[in-house]
């Protein structure tokens, strides 16, 4: 399809995420790792997937990463590892993507669901205090959209209860938390455990599906790897029980490459969500994304919250003039048929389901110009004004 913008001109098309305009420009990069994986032939536990995993644990400042097959493997053999067992309490968002409480129910794990910050979508810490009993054993905050929790209240709550935090960082890799002392740390490396996906629409995605696991503690690594690698450590012999998930050579090859962009892409998204802000600044109708100080925003997406607009017609307006729109996510947490649970109904979270109900994700990724920016924003306003 072309597109024709308000002046006439031919413009590119318009993707939610426009994966092969970013291929284009490093493929001279990508396709010879690629060929040297094939070549070798080390397509499992290759070169790649050793050199990769060094670079990303020199990227983040952390002593381990482990890479594994996607972010919701990373959850799962993360909860694996800590020792979770059935009964055992778990507190998370109820406004995420499915992945982080699904884990926690496969593995027999308690979801323990709790309200958002109005202004950060992200878990609310008064929300997890209120949601606290002798069972708890853990909680998972999710950096959602890319911008980081309420770490350093999150860290308290944990200390004090002797809880563990498994920080879900799957839409927030490059993102930095910054504590009140003056220090930062990375998204994924704040706490015990951090987990994030390499799908291929996320900040650093790959080709298919991969994931991989951050930690500073020796011993977690130590059972993180071997998890992720059928419980063995010694080929054949198998102490523990685990899974196949595995990050292969290809995928590894590609992200090597990607990941030396990542700070560069972050601030293409910024860019365009600085666009954004400006285009929609003070507007009665849209609610542009708060900005937290204690994190930087990367932007894996770039969500409105909308007032007296029926989000589904401006959905289908702008699908005719072009522009994709996303809504992430239509349903709470504790509203979906899977999750129904006696000990939760329609009003207990009040944050996240005003969010379902108004939420609305514009394009957002590396490529996007000033053209299809200006397209955008324009046929938004035309929509709502
Ligand atoms: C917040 C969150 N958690 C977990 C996942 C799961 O990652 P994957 O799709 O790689 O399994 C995703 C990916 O969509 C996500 O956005």
């Amino acid at each position: 399809m072309v597109l024709k913008n308000k002046f006439d001109f031919v413009m590119r098309n318009i993707q939610m995420v426009d994966l092969k305009s970013q291929y284009e420009k490093i493929k001279c990069e990508i396709d010879p790792e690629i060929t040297k994986v094939i070549e070798s032939s080390a397509f499992i536990n290759g070169p790649a997937v050793r050199d990769f995993q060094t670079e990303l644990e020199r990227y983040l400042g952390v002593k381990h990463v482990i890479p594994c097959a996607n972010g919701t493997d990373a959850l799962q053999v993360s909860m694996m590892a800590l020792g979770l067992k059935p009964g055992d309490e778990v507190i998370t968002t109820s406004f995420t993507f499915i992945a982080t409480a699904e884990v926690i129910a496969l593995l027999g794990l308690t979801p323990v669901v709790v309200d958002v910050n109005p202004d950060t979508f992200n878990i609310d810490p008064k929300c997890i205090r209120k949601a606290i009993t002798s069972k708890t054993k853990a909680i998972v905050p999710v950096h959602l959209f890319g911008q980081c929790a309420e770490m350093e209240e999150i860290i308290k709550i944990a200390e004090e209860h002797k809880l563990f935090i498994i920080e879900d960082a799957c839409q927030a890799i490059g993102a930095d938390y910054y504590f009140d002392d003056g220090t930062h740390k990375k998204a994924g490396t704040i706490t015990d455990v951090g987990c994030t996906s390499f799908f291929p629409s996320k900040n650093l995605g790959c080709f298919g599906d991969g994931g991989a696991i951050f930690t500073n503690d020796d011993a977690l690594a130590d059972d993180l790897r071997v998890i992720v690698n059928h419980g063995m450590k010694l080929r054949y012999y198998h102490d523990k029980i685990g899974v196949n998930s595995r990050l292969d050579s290809i995928q590894a090859a590609v992200l090597k490459v990607k990941l030396r962009y990542l700070d560069e892409y972050a601030k293409s998204r910024r860019l365009a969500a600085d666009f954004y802000d400006k285009s929609f600044k003070d507007h009665p109708k849209l609610l542009t994304p708060f900005r937290y100080q204690k994190s930087s925003h990367v932007f894996h997406q770039y969500t409105l919250v909308t007032k007296d607009i029926d989000r589904f017609a401006m959905q289908d307006y702008l699908q005719k003039n072009g522009i994709p729109a996303m809504i992430y996510y239509p349903v709470a947490l504790h509203m979906q048929k899977a999750y129904i649970d006696p000990r939760y109904k329609e009003g207990d979270f009040p944050v996240t389901e005003m969010l379902c109900k108004s939420v609305i994700s514009l394009p957002m990724h590396t490529e996007l110009d000033e053209e299809q920016l200006n397209f955008i924003t324009q046929t938004v306003l035309d929509f709502v004004e």
